[in-house]
């Protein structure tokens, strides 16, 4: 399914027994950004049905052992046929730098074209510098901080990538 992780870690798809898995790590590999407010934010962002209904574009990665490495939560636009949309991605911060988020992106946009999708969007925090490296070193291009854009108070930056310009795996 992906073929460039370190030895040793596999990747799946998610099934819902991963949800509170999942759920359990967010503070930790986000390091408690924003504090209360941020695991709150974090927690009302991967409600159960993402496991439900998104699990044939979205992946996790395990330990041998079956401990959780990463995941990316992901999914197809309905509404825009020639978009996919990343809303969730998390990598061990034990492991971090070590390309598996990069691996954990291109198996995704590979899925994306595989459904005949030309670009792929997501967003983060303003205060997820962190994550803004990350993908625009990748190839997406970051928006301004967007004001409220999701809702009062939470400002995002909003990436976009075409597929054409990034290489299939
Ligand atoms: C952002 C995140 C997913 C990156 O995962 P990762 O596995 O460490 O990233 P990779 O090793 O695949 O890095 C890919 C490229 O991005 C760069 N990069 C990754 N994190 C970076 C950082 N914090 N600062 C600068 N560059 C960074 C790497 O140097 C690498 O570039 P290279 O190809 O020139 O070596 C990970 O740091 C993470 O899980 N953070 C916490 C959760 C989060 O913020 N998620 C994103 C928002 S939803």
């Amino acid at each position: 399914m992906i073929d460039n992780l370190p030895e040793g870690l596999t990747a799946r798809h998610p099934t819902t027994d991963d949800h509170p898995r999942v759920l359990a790590v967010l503070d930790a590999w986000w390091g408690d950004l924003k504090g209360e407010a941020g695991a709150m934010e974090r927690a009302l962002l991967l409600p159960r049905l993402y496991f439900q209904h998104f699990t044939t574009t979205s992946l996790v990665v395990e330990h041998p052992d079956g401990a959780l490495a990463a995941f990316l939560v992901g999914f197809l636009s309905q509404t825009d046929p020639d978009t996919a949309y990343v809303h969730f991605v998390g990598v061990d911060p034990a492991l971090h730098g070590r390309g598996i988020g990069q691996a954990l992106y291109r198996a995704f946009f590979d899925l994306a074209r595989a459904h005949g999708r030309t670009a792929v969007h997501c967003v983060t925090s303003p205060e997820n510098t962190a994550s803004q490296a990350f993908h625009t070193r990748l190839g997406f291009t970051a928006s301004a901080p967007l004001a409220d854009y999701d809702g009062p108070g939470l400002a995002r930056v909003a990436f976009t990538l075409a597929l054409a310009e990034t290489p299939a795996r």
